[in-house]
Protein backbone atom coordinates (compact mmCIF):
# COMPACT_ATOMS: atom_id res chain seq x y z
CA UNK A 1 0.00 0.00 0.00
CA UNK A 2 2.70 2.45 1.22
CA UNK A 3 4.95 1.36 -1.69
CA UNK A 4 2.04 2.15 -4.16
CA UNK A 5 0.98 5.40 -2.59
CA UNK A 6 4.74 6.35 -3.21
CA UNK A 7 4.51 5.27 -6.61
CA UNK A 8 1.21 7.56 -7.11
CA UNK A 9 3.20 10.24 -5.95
CA UNK A 10 6.28 9.99 -7.82
CA UNK A 11 4.01 9.56 -10.92
CA UNK A 12 2.24 12.29 -10.32
CA UNK A 13 5.33 14.85 -9.71
CA UNK A 14 6.93 13.36 -12.80
CA UNK A 15 3.70 14.47 -14.19
CA UNK A 16 3.93 17.75 -12.90
CA UNK A 17 7.65 18.04 -14.27
CA UNK A 18 6.77 16.89 -17.82
CA UNK A 19 4.33 20.56 -17.82
CA UNK A 20 2.34 20.09 -21.69
CA UNK A 21 4.73 17.05 -22.98
CA UNK A 22 8.34 17.41 -24.87
CA UNK A 23 6.45 18.76 -27.87
CA UNK A 24 5.33 22.16 -26.75
CA UNK A 25 8.52 21.93 -24.74
CA UNK A 26 10.44 22.03 -27.82
CA UNK A 27 8.35 25.10 -29.41
CA UNK A 28 8.95 26.47 -26.82
CA UNK A 29 12.96 26.55 -27.06
CA UNK A 30 12.48 27.12 -31.02
CA UNK A 31 10.82 30.03 -29.88
CA UNK A 32 14.15 31.25 -28.17
CA UNK A 33 12.06 30.98 -24.91
CA UNK A 34 12.98 29.20 -21.57
CA UNK A 35 10.80 26.27 -20.07
CA UNK A 36 9.22 27.68 -16.68
CA UNK A 37 11.41 25.26 -14.41
CA UNK A 38 14.58 26.32 -16.48
CA UNK A 39 13.49 30.09 -15.54
CA UNK A 40 13.26 29.38 -12.14
CA UNK A 41 16.70 27.27 -11.61
CA UNK A 42 18.45 30.43 -13.41
CA UNK A 43 16.81 32.85 -10.85
CA UNK A 44 17.27 31.06 -7.68
CA UNK A 45 19.93 29.70 -5.76
CA UNK A 46 21.08 25.91 -7.07
CA UNK A 47 18.89 23.63 -5.04
CA UNK A 48 17.22 26.24 -3.06
CA UNK A 49 14.11 25.52 -4.45
CA UNK A 50 11.02 24.57 -2.81
CA UNK A 51 7.59 23.80 -4.63
CA UNK A 52 4.41 24.01 -3.45
CA UNK A 53 1.25 22.91 -4.57
CA UNK A 54 2.63 20.84 -7.12
CA UNK A 55 -0.52 18.50 -6.99
CA UNK A 56 -3.15 21.14 -7.67
CA UNK A 57 -5.60 20.15 -10.52
CA UNK A 58 -8.41 22.16 -11.72
CA UNK A 59 -11.67 21.39 -11.53
CA UNK A 60 -13.23 22.35 -15.35
CA UNK A 61 -14.95 20.06 -16.84
CA UNK A 62 -16.18 22.80 -19.82
CA UNK A 63 -14.78 22.56 -23.52
CA UNK A 64 -12.58 19.91 -23.29
CA UNK A 65 -10.47 20.83 -20.09
CA UNK A 66 -10.95 17.47 -18.40
CA UNK A 67 -8.70 15.74 -21.25
CA UNK A 68 -5.74 18.02 -19.85
CA UNK A 69 -5.21 17.34 -16.41
CA UNK A 70 -1.47 18.45 -15.45
CA UNK A 71 -0.71 18.44 -11.70
CA UNK A 72 0.31 21.90 -10.44
CA UNK A 73 -2.36 23.22 -13.38
CA UNK A 74 0.63 25.10 -15.30
CA UNK A 75 1.97 27.65 -12.82
CA UNK A 76 5.56 26.25 -10.67
CA UNK A 77 4.85 28.52 -6.96
CA UNK A 78 7.45 28.25 -4.56
CA UNK A 79 10.09 29.71 -2.44
CA UNK A 80 14.06 29.85 -2.46
CA UNK A 81 16.70 31.92 -2.38
CA UNK A 82 18.57 34.38 -4.26
CA UNK A 83 22.14 35.03 -3.19
CA UNK A 84 21.06 33.28 0.27
CA UNK A 85 17.91 35.58 1.07
CA UNK A 86 14.25 34.16 0.71
CA UNK A 87 12.21 34.91 -1.80
CA UNK A 88 8.95 33.66 -3.16
CA UNK A 89 8.38 32.96 -6.80
CA UNK A 90 5.82 31.68 -9.48
CA UNK A 91 6.27 30.54 -13.52
CA UNK A 92 3.40 30.31 -15.64
CA UNK A 93 3.87 27.27 -17.78
CA UNK A 94 2.90 28.02 -21.30
CA UNK A 95 3.18 24.12 -22.24
CA UNK A 96 -0.16 24.00 -20.03
CA UNK A 97 -3.31 25.86 -21.38
CA UNK A 98 -0.94 28.33 -22.43
CA UNK A 99 -0.04 29.69 -19.09
CA UNK A 100 -3.31 30.68 -18.98
CA UNK A 101 -4.95 31.76 -14.95
CA UNK A 102 -7.39 29.31 -14.13
CA UNK A 103 -9.17 28.78 -10.41
CA UNK A 104 -6.82 26.26 -8.93
CA UNK A 105 -3.39 28.20 -10.15
CA UNK A 106 -4.78 31.68 -9.18
CA UNK A 107 -5.33 30.07 -5.64
CA UNK A 108 -1.82 28.91 -6.15
CA UNK A 109 -0.62 32.00 -6.38
CA UNK A 110 -2.73 33.43 -3.73
CA UNK A 111 -1.38 31.07 -1.16
CA UNK A 112 2.35 31.87 -1.76
CA UNK A 113 1.50 35.81 -2.21
CA UNK A 114 -0.05 35.60 1.77
CA UNK A 115 3.02 33.51 2.91
CA UNK A 116 5.03 36.23 1.11
CA UNK A 117 3.14 38.70 3.27
CA UNK A 118 3.32 37.22 6.51
CA UNK A 119 7.14 36.33 6.66
CA UNK A 120 7.90 39.33 4.84
CA UNK A 121 9.95 38.56 1.77
CA UNK A 122 9.89 39.48 -2.30
CA UNK A 123 7.79 37.62 -4.72
CA UNK A 124 9.21 37.57 -8.12
CA UNK A 125 6.64 36.57 -10.93
CA UNK A 126 7.62 34.88 -14.13
CA UNK A 127 4.70 35.47 -16.57
CA UNK A 128 3.81 33.95 -20.07
CA UNK A 129 0.07 33.01 -20.67
CA UNK A 130 -2.21 33.73 -22.57
CA UNK A 131 -4.85 35.45 -19.80
CA UNK A 132 -7.44 33.96 -18.58
CA UNK A 133 -7.96 30.45 -18.95
CA UNK A 134 -11.18 30.43 -21.43
CA UNK A 135 -12.46 26.93 -20.63
CA UNK A 136 -12.93 28.79 -16.68
CA UNK A 137 -14.95 31.87 -17.64
CA UNK A 138 -15.59 33.64 -14.56
CA UNK A 139 -13.63 32.02 -11.85
CA UNK A 140 -10.34 32.93 -13.72
CA UNK A 141 -11.41 36.64 -13.60
CA UNK A 142 -12.21 36.29 -9.68
CA UNK A 143 -8.71 34.80 -9.38
CA UNK A 144 -7.38 37.42 -11.32
CA UNK A 145 -8.96 39.87 -8.80
CA UNK A 146 -7.78 38.27 -6.07
CA UNK A 147 -3.95 38.45 -7.18
CA UNK A 148 -4.58 41.90 -7.94
CA UNK A 149 -5.79 43.01 -4.45
CA UNK A 150 -2.79 41.09 -2.85
CA UNK A 151 -0.64 42.84 -4.84
CA UNK A 152 -1.91 46.09 -3.82
CA UNK A 153 -1.80 44.86 -0.02
CA UNK A 154 1.82 43.86 -0.68
CA UNK A 155 2.55 47.29 -2.06
CA UNK A 156 5.15 49.09 0.16
CA UNK A 157 5.57 45.86 2.37
CA UNK A 158 7.41 43.36 0.17
CA UNK A 159 9.15 44.20 -3.14
CA UNK A 160 7.45 42.65 -5.80
CA UNK A 161 9.17 41.82 -9.06
CA UNK A 162 7.42 40.69 -12.56
CA UNK A 163 9.52 39.44 -15.60
CA UNK A 164 7.23 39.25 -18.80
CA UNK A 165 8.67 35.96 -20.93
CA UNK A 166 6.16 35.82 -23.46
CA UNK A 167 2.30 37.10 -24.10
CA UNK A 168 0.71 39.39 -21.41
CA UNK A 169 -2.53 40.32 -22.78
CA UNK A 170 -5.77 41.79 -21.06
CA UNK A 171 -6.28 42.59 -17.88
CA UNK A 172 -3.23 40.25 -16.95
CA UNK A 173 -1.02 43.00 -17.55
CA UNK A 174 -2.45 44.88 -13.99
CA UNK A 175 -0.69 42.25 -11.83
CA UNK A 176 2.40 43.40 -13.18
CA UNK A 177 1.62 46.99 -13.46
CA UNK A 178 1.16 46.58 -9.62
CA UNK A 179 4.12 46.04 -8.63
CA UNK A 180 7.70 47.19 -8.52
CA UNK A 181 10.06 46.24 -11.49
CA UNK A 182 9.11 45.24 -14.95
CA UNK A 183 11.49 43.18 -16.65
CA UNK A 184 10.57 42.52 -20.85
CA UNK A 185 12.43 40.33 -22.84
CA UNK A 186 13.22 41.31 -25.67
CA UNK A 187 10.98 39.99 -28.96
CA UNK A 188 9.65 37.48 -27.29
CA UNK A 189 7.43 39.32 -24.67
CA UNK A 190 4.21 41.55 -25.28
CA UNK A 191 2.21 43.45 -22.93
CA UNK A 192 -1.40 45.02 -24.08
CA UNK A 193 -4.96 45.65 -22.97
CA UNK A 194 -6.06 45.11 -26.17
CA UNK A 195 -4.62 43.19 -29.22
CA UNK A 196 -3.45 43.92 -32.63
CA UNK A 197 -7.05 42.44 -34.10
CA UNK A 198 -9.30 44.46 -31.69
CA UNK A 199 -7.31 47.45 -32.81
CA UNK A 200 -8.20 46.85 -36.29
CA UNK A 201 -11.82 46.40 -35.97
CA UNK A 202 -12.29 49.40 -33.47
CA UNK A 203 -9.78 51.89 -34.61
CA UNK A 204 -8.77 50.88 -37.74
CA UNK A 205 -4.91 50.90 -37.16
CA UNK A 206 -2.20 48.64 -38.34
CA UNK A 207 -0.64 47.67 -35.76
CA UNK A 208 2.36 44.71 -35.13
CA UNK A 209 2.18 42.92 -32.04
CA UNK A 210 5.83 44.05 -31.27
CA UNK A 211 5.60 48.00 -31.65
CA UNK A 212 1.99 47.68 -29.77
CA UNK A 213 3.57 45.87 -26.89
CA UNK A 214 6.80 44.79 -27.12
CA UNK A 215 9.74 45.29 -24.89
CA UNK A 216 11.56 48.46 -26.93
CA UNK A 217 7.79 50.02 -26.97
CA UNK A 218 7.08 49.61 -22.97
CA UNK A 219 11.17 50.38 -22.14
CA UNK A 220 11.17 53.62 -24.41
CA UNK A 221 7.85 54.64 -25.65
CA UNK A 222 4.85 53.69 -22.61
CA UNK A 223 7.41 53.39 -19.56
CA UNK A 224 5.16 50.48 -18.20
CA UNK A 225 8.70 48.17 -18.38
CA UNK A 226 11.85 48.96 -16.35
CA UNK A 227 14.56 47.21 -17.88
CA UNK A 228 14.87 45.58 -21.33
CA UNK A 229 16.59 42.32 -21.28
CA UNK A 230 18.33 40.34 -24.32
CA UNK A 231 16.81 36.78 -23.45
CA UNK A 232 15.78 34.57 -20.48
CA UNK A 233 18.90 34.23 -19.58
CA UNK A 234 20.20 37.74 -19.58
CA UNK A 235 16.41 38.81 -17.83
CA UNK A 236 16.57 36.05 -14.93
CA UNK A 237 20.80 37.00 -14.23
CA UNK A 238 19.56 41.00 -13.42
CA UNK A 239 16.91 40.09 -11.34
CA UNK A 240 19.24 38.48 -9.16
CA UNK A 241 21.63 41.57 -9.29
CA UNK A 242 18.58 43.68 -8.96
CA UNK A 243 17.68 42.01 -5.56
CA UNK A 244 21.33 42.77 -3.83
CA UNK A 245 20.43 46.27 -3.55
CA UNK A 246 16.91 45.47 -2.06
CA UNK A 247 15.97 44.80 1.89
CA UNK A 248 13.69 41.87 2.31
CA UNK A 249 10.91 44.04 3.40
CA UNK A 250 9.78 47.44 4.22
CA UNK A 251 11.39 47.21 8.24
CA UNK A 252 14.15 44.99 7.06
CA UNK A 253 16.40 47.86 6.52
CA UNK A 254 19.05 47.67 3.43
CA UNK A 255 21.05 44.71 2.31
CA UNK A 256 25.02 45.62 3.05
CA UNK A 257 27.77 44.73 0.27
CA UNK A 258 31.01 44.80 1.67
CA UNK A 259 33.24 47.20 -0.49
CA UNK A 260 36.73 48.10 -0.89
CA UNK A 261 36.33 51.74 -2.37
CA UNK A 262 37.71 53.88 0.65
CA UNK A 263 34.75 56.24 2.59
CA UNK A 264 36.86 58.99 1.63
CA UNK A 265 38.53 58.33 -1.77
CA UNK A 266 38.44 61.62 -3.54
CA UNK A 267 38.05 62.15 -6.98
CA UNK A 268 39.85 64.94 -8.85
CA UNK A 269 38.35 64.28 -12.13
CA UNK A 270 34.49 65.83 -10.10
CA UNK A 271 36.39 69.34 -9.86
CA UNK A 272 36.49 69.72 -13.94
CA UNK A 273 33.60 67.19 -14.81
CA UNK A 274 30.96 70.25 -14.88
CA UNK A 275 31.65 72.58 -17.64
CA UNK A 276 31.45 76.05 -16.76
CA UNK A 277 29.86 76.81 -19.33
CA UNK A 278 26.02 76.87 -18.11
CA UNK A 279 24.56 75.72 -21.00
CA UNK A 280 27.49 72.59 -22.12
CA UNK A 281 26.06 69.07 -21.68
CA UNK A 282 27.67 67.07 -19.72
CA UNK A 283 27.20 62.66 -18.53
CA UNK A 284 25.54 63.44 -15.05
CA UNK A 285 26.18 58.86 -14.86
CA UNK A 286 30.14 60.18 -14.97
CA UNK A 287 29.26 61.99 -11.61
CA UNK A 288 27.18 59.58 -10.42
CA UNK A 289 29.47 56.50 -10.62
CA UNK A 290 33.10 58.24 -9.62
CA UNK A 291 30.64 58.89 -6.49
CA UNK A 292 29.14 55.39 -5.46
CA UNK A 293 31.16 52.12 -4.36
CA UNK A 294 33.45 50.65 -7.46
CA UNK A 295 30.91 52.73 -9.84
CA UNK A 296 28.42 49.99 -9.90
CA UNK A 297 25.27 51.26 -10.53
CA UNK A 298 22.00 49.75 -11.51
CA UNK A 299 20.24 52.21 -13.38
CA UNK A 300 16.46 51.54 -13.64
CA UNK A 301 14.28 52.61 -16.79
CA UNK A 302 17.27 53.29 -18.64
CA UNK A 303 15.22 54.27 -21.92
CA UNK A 304 11.89 56.15 -20.75
CA UNK A 305 12.64 59.93 -20.12
CA UNK A 306 16.02 60.10 -20.37
CA UNK A 307 16.32 63.61 -18.88
CA UNK A 308 16.09 62.08 -15.62
CA UNK A 309 18.17 59.01 -14.67
CA UNK A 310 17.07 56.83 -11.56
CA UNK A 311 19.00 53.62 -10.14
CA UNK A 312 20.41 52.18 -7.57
CA UNK A 313 23.99 52.33 -6.05
CA UNK A 314 25.87 51.55 -2.89
CA UNK A 315 27.43 54.13 -0.22
CA UNK A 316 30.20 51.95 1.79
CA UNK A 317 28.33 49.22 1.33
CA UNK A 318 24.85 49.92 2.06
CA UNK A 319 21.69 50.26 -0.71
CA UNK A 320 21.06 54.24 -1.98
CA UNK A 321 18.36 55.54 -4.51
CA UNK A 322 19.77 58.07 -7.19
CA UNK A 323 18.11 60.43 -8.63
CA UNK A 324 19.63 63.22 -10.93
CA UNK A 325 18.84 65.24 -13.69
CA UNK A 326 20.71 64.38 -16.92
CA UNK A 327 21.93 67.34 -18.56
CA UNK A 328 22.89 65.14 -21.71
CA UNK A 329 19.31 64.66 -22.79
CA UNK A 330 16.75 68.04 -23.11
CA UNK A 331 19.15 70.13 -20.93
CA UNK A 332 17.91 68.34 -17.64
CA UNK A 333 14.93 69.78 -17.88
CA UNK A 334 11.67 67.96 -16.36
CA UNK A 335 8.39 67.14 -17.99
CA UNK A 336 5.61 65.03 -17.63
CA UNK A 337 7.22 61.82 -17.88
CA UNK A 338 10.68 62.29 -15.78
CA UNK A 339 8.34 63.88 -13.30
CA UNK A 340 6.54 60.21 -13.20
CA UNK A 341 9.36 58.44 -13.43
CA UNK A 342 11.25 60.29 -10.51
CA UNK A 343 8.15 60.12 -8.43
CA UNK A 344 7.44 56.18 -8.57
CA UNK A 345 11.23 55.53 -7.67
CA UNK A 346 11.26 58.14 -4.63
CA UNK A 347 8.38 56.25 -3.32
CA UNK A 348 9.49 53.25 -3.78
CA UNK A 349 12.93 54.18 -1.99
CA UNK A 350 10.53 56.10 0.84
CA UNK A 351 8.51 52.46 1.18
CA UNK A 352 11.42 50.61 1.56
CA UNK A 353 13.86 52.50 3.80
CA UNK A 354 16.46 53.26 0.99
CA UNK A 355 17.96 56.54 1.54
CA UNK A 356 17.70 58.94 -1.46
CA UNK A 357 20.72 60.77 -2.91
CA UNK A 358 19.92 63.01 -5.63
CA UNK A 359 21.99 65.35 -8.34
CA UNK A 360 20.45 68.52 -9.04
CA UNK A 361 21.12 69.98 -12.79
CA UNK A 362 18.11 71.22 -13.95
CA UNK A 363 17.14 74.38 -16.10
CA UNK A 364 12.82 73.83 -15.04
CA UNK A 365 10.03 72.39 -16.08
CA UNK A 366 9.85 72.29 -19.78
CA UNK A 367 7.81 74.73 -21.52
CA UNK A 368 5.30 74.07 -24.89
CA UNK A 369 1.92 73.29 -25.48
CA UNK A 370 1.93 69.43 -25.68
CA UNK A 371 3.44 69.60 -21.65
CA UNK A 372 0.68 71.92 -20.37
CA UNK A 373 -2.11 69.99 -22.58
CA UNK A 374 -0.49 67.00 -21.45
CA UNK A 375 -0.98 67.73 -17.48
CA UNK A 376 2.84 68.90 -16.69
CA UNK A 377 1.14 71.05 -13.75
CA UNK A 378 -0.73 67.19 -12.29
CA UNK A 379 2.29 65.46 -13.45
CA UNK A 380 5.06 67.74 -12.08
CA UNK A 381 3.35 67.96 -8.66
CA UNK A 382 3.62 64.40 -8.30
CA UNK A 383 7.61 64.30 -8.26
CA UNK A 384 6.95 67.65 -5.82
CA UNK A 385 4.59 65.11 -3.66
CA UNK A 386 7.43 62.39 -3.45
CA UNK A 387 9.89 63.91 -2.15
CA UNK A 388 8.11 66.55 0.26
CA UNK A 389 6.55 62.89 1.78
CA UNK A 390 9.77 61.02 1.48
CA UNK A 391 11.10 60.59 5.16
CA UNK A 392 13.81 58.59 4.56
CA UNK A 393 17.23 60.37 4.79
CA UNK A 394 17.26 62.60 2.00
CA UNK A 395 20.82 64.42 0.64
CA UNK A 396 20.81 66.59 -2.77
CA UNK A 397 23.64 67.62 -4.40
CA UNK A 398 23.37 70.74 -6.95
CA UNK A 399 25.93 70.35 -9.62
CA UNK A 400 25.25 73.23 -11.55
CA UNK A 401 21.54 74.63 -12.59
CA UNK A 402 18.42 74.71 -9.78
CA UNK A 403 15.98 76.91 -11.60
CA UNK A 404 12.32 77.98 -10.71
CA UNK A 405 10.11 75.47 -9.38
CA UNK A 406 12.37 72.62 -10.52
CA UNK A 407 14.62 73.94 -7.54
CA UNK A 408 11.78 73.34 -5.21
CA UNK A 409 11.07 70.06 -6.57
CA UNK A 410 14.33 68.48 -6.45
CA UNK A 411 14.85 67.60 -3.35
CA UNK A 412 15.36 71.34 -2.19
CA UNK A 413 16.11 72.09 1.97
CA UNK A 414 12.31 73.50 2.11
CA UNK A 415 11.07 69.66 1.17
CA UNK A 416 12.74 68.43 4.42
CA UNK A 417 15.62 67.11 2.31
CA UNK A 418 18.48 66.74 5.13
CA UNK A 419 21.19 67.97 3.98
CA UNK A 420 22.21 69.68 0.72
CA UNK A 421 25.57 70.20 -0.82
CA UNK A 422 26.34 72.64 -3.86
CA UNK A 423 29.53 72.68 -5.89
CA UNK A 424 30.58 76.18 -6.90
CA UNK A 425 29.46 75.74 -10.40
CA UNK A 426 26.00 76.02 -8.79
CA UNK A 427 23.38 78.40 -9.80
CA UNK A 428 20.46 78.92 -7.88
CA UNK A 429 17.95 81.92 -9.00
CA UNK A 430 14.16 82.28 -10.21
CA UNK A 431 15.38 81.63 -13.88
CA UNK A 432 18.89 81.64 -15.87
CA UNK A 433 20.50 84.83 -16.77
CA UNK A 434 19.14 85.50 -20.24
CA UNK A 435 15.55 85.08 -19.57
CA UNK A 436 15.78 87.00 -16.48
CA UNK A 437 17.41 90.30 -18.26
CA UNK A 438 15.09 90.13 -21.41
CA UNK A 439 12.15 90.43 -18.64
CA UNK A 440 13.66 92.80 -16.46
CA UNK A 441 15.08 94.86 -18.63
CA UNK A 442 13.18 94.64 -22.65
CA UNK A 443 12.33 98.42 -22.40
CA UNK A 444 15.99 99.40 -21.41
CA UNK A 445 17.51 96.80 -24.06
CA UNK A 446 15.18 98.28 -26.64
CA UNK A 447 16.09 102.04 -26.08
CA UNK A 448 19.73 101.01 -26.10
CA UNK A 449 22.00 102.07 -28.80
CA UNK A 450 24.46 99.12 -28.48
CA UNK A 451 21.54 96.58 -26.55
CA UNK A 452 24.13 93.16 -27.53
CA UNK A 453 26.68 94.69 -25.27
CA UNK A 454 24.09 96.16 -22.44
CA UNK A 455 22.48 92.59 -22.06
CA UNK A 456 26.13 90.79 -21.89
CA UNK A 457 26.80 93.32 -19.04
CA UNK A 458 23.01 92.75 -17.44
CA UNK A 459 23.64 88.89 -18.05
CA UNK A 460 26.97 88.84 -15.85
CA UNK A 461 25.57 91.28 -13.58
CA UNK A 462 22.64 89.21 -12.69
CA UNK A 463 25.14 85.79 -12.69
CA UNK A 464 27.30 87.67 -10.19
CA UNK A 465 24.34 88.63 -8.07
CA UNK A 466 22.00 85.57 -8.27
CA UNK A 467 23.63 82.62 -10.42
CA UNK A 468 25.65 81.15 -7.48
CA UNK A 469 25.39 78.95 -4.40
CA UNK A 470 26.51 81.36 -2.31
CA UNK A 471 22.84 83.69 -1.80
CA UNK A 472 21.34 79.95 -1.51
CA UNK A 473 24.83 79.23 1.36
CA UNK A 474 23.94 82.49 3.20
CA UNK A 475 20.77 81.91 3.85
CA UNK A 476 20.92 77.99 4.76
CA UNK A 477 18.86 76.55 2.20
CA UNK A 478 22.37 74.45 1.34
CA UNK A 479 24.29 73.27 4.09
CA UNK A 480 27.80 74.04 2.32
CA UNK A 481 29.79 74.73 -0.88
CA UNK A 482 31.96 71.83 -1.59
CA UNK A 483 34.44 70.97 -3.68
CA UNK A 484 33.23 68.14 -6.24
CA UNK A 485 36.71 66.01 -5.36
CA UNK A 486 35.00 65.42 -1.90
CA UNK A 487 31.40 64.46 -2.91
CA UNK A 488 31.58 60.92 -2.28
CA UNK A 489 33.16 61.46 1.68
CA UNK A 490 30.57 64.15 2.32
CA UNK A 491 27.53 62.29 1.44
CA UNK A 492 28.80 59.05 3.17
CA UNK A 493 29.04 61.56 6.16
CA UNK A 494 26.08 62.60 6.04
CA UNK A 495 24.52 59.07 5.24
CA UNK A 496 26.48 58.25 8.54
CA UNK A 497 24.79 61.27 10.80
CA UNK A 498 21.32 60.59 9.31
CA UNK A 499 21.61 56.85 10.17
CA UNK A 500 19.32 56.70 13.34
CA UNK A 501 17.02 59.28 11.33
CA UNK A 502 13.17 59.18 12.39
CA UNK A 503 10.53 61.59 10.57
CA UNK A 504 7.08 61.63 10.62
CA UNK A 505 3.79 62.56 8.49
CA UNK A 506 0.62 63.37 10.01
CA UNK A 507 -1.93 61.25 11.07
CA UNK A 508 -3.59 60.27 8.26
CA UNK A 509 -5.20 57.27 6.21
CA UNK A 510 -3.47 58.26 3.11
CA UNK A 511 -2.48 61.30 1.00
CA UNK A 512 -4.15 62.26 -1.84
CA UNK A 513 -1.08 62.65 -4.42
CA UNK A 514 -1.87 64.13 -8.01
CA UNK A 515 -2.72 61.01 -10.23
C1 LIG B 1 -6.92 28.42 -22.42
C2 LIG B 1 -5.25 28.84 -23.92
C3 LIG B 1 -5.37 30.22 -23.70
C4 LIG B 1 -6.36 30.66 -22.78
C5 LIG B 1 -3.80 29.90 -25.11
N1 LIG B 1 -4.27 28.70 -24.81
N2 LIG B 1 -4.47 30.87 -24.46
N3 LIG B 1 -6.02 27.95 -23.28
N4 LIG B 1 -7.10 29.73 -22.17
N5 LIG B 1 -6.50 31.96 -22.51
C6 LIG B 1 -3.79 27.42 -25.30
C7 LIG B 1 -4.08 27.17 -26.76
O1 LIG B 1 -5.35 26.59 -26.91
C8 LIG B 1 -2.95 26.20 -27.12
O2 LIG B 1 -3.30 24.92 -26.63
C9 LIG B 1 -1.80 26.68 -26.27
O3 LIG B 1 -2.37 27.44 -25.23
C10 LIG B 1 -0.84 27.55 -27.03
O4 LIG B 1 -1.58 28.55 -27.69
P1 LIG B 1 -1.30 28.96 -29.22
O5 LIG B 1 -2.41 29.82 -29.64
O6 LIG B 1 -0.98 27.74 -30.01
O7 LIG B 1 0.06 29.79 -29.04
P2 LIG B 1 0.54 31.07 -29.82
O8 LIG B 1 0.31 30.90 -31.29
O9 LIG B 1 1.94 31.30 -29.37
O10 LIG B 1 -0.38 32.25 -29.33
C11 LIG B 1 -0.35 32.63 -27.98
C12 LIG B 1 -1.51 33.61 -27.67
C13 LIG B 1 -2.84 32.99 -28.16
C14 LIG B 1 -1.22 34.93 -28.39
C15 LIG B 1 -1.48 33.84 -26.18
O11 LIG B 1 -2.93 31.65 -27.68
C16 LIG B 1 -4.02 33.76 -27.70
O12 LIG B 1 -4.38 34.76 -28.31
N6 LIG B 1 -4.66 33.25 -26.64
C17 LIG B 1 -5.86 33.89 -26.12
C18 LIG B 1 -5.49 35.15 -25.43
C19 LIG B 1 -6.68 35.78 -24.79
O13 LIG B 1 -7.52 36.37 -25.48
N7 LIG B 1 -6.85 35.58 -23.48
C20 LIG B 1 -7.89 36.10 -22.74
C21 LIG B 1 -7.49 37.55 -22.50
S1 LIG B 1 -8.63 38.37 -21.48
P3 LIG B 1 -2.72 23.59 -27.27
O14 LIG B 1 -3.46 22.51 -26.55
O15 LIG B 1 -3.00 23.64 -28.72
O16 LIG B 1 -1.26 23.58 -26.96
C22 LIG B 1 -8.01 38.13 -20.00
C23 LIG B 1 -8.86 38.75 -18.96
C24 LIG B 1 -8.11 38.92 -17.69
O17 LIG B 1 -7.04 37.55 -19.78
C25 LIG B 1 -8.98 39.79 -16.89
C26 LIG B 1 -8.33 40.18 -15.61
C27 LIG B 1 -9.11 41.26 -14.97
Amino acid sequence: MASNRLDELRRRHARAEQGGGPERKDRQHREGKLSARERIDLLLDEGAFEELDKLVRHRCYNFGAQHTMVDGDGFITGHGLVHGRQVFVFAQDFTVFGGSLSEANAQKIVKLMDLALKTGAPVIGLNDSGGARIQEGVVSLAGYADIFLRNTLSSGVVPQISAIMGPCAGGAVYSPALTDFVFMVDRTSHMFVTGPDVIKTVTHEDVTKETLGGASTHNVTSGVAHFLAANDEDCLRRIRELMTFLPQNNLDGVPRVPTSDPETRADPALDTLIPLESNKPYDIKDVICRVIDDGNFFEVSEQFAANIVIGFARMAGETIGVVANQPAHLAGCLDIDSSIKGARFVRFCDAFQIPILTFEDVPGFLPGTAQEFGGVIRHGAKLLYAYAEATVPKITVITRKAYGGAYCVMGSKHLRTDVNFAYPTAEIAVMGPEGAVNILYRRELQASSSPDQDRQAKIDEYRDRFANPFVAAERGYVDDVIEPRETRAKVIRALRMLAGKGDTMPRKKHGNIPL
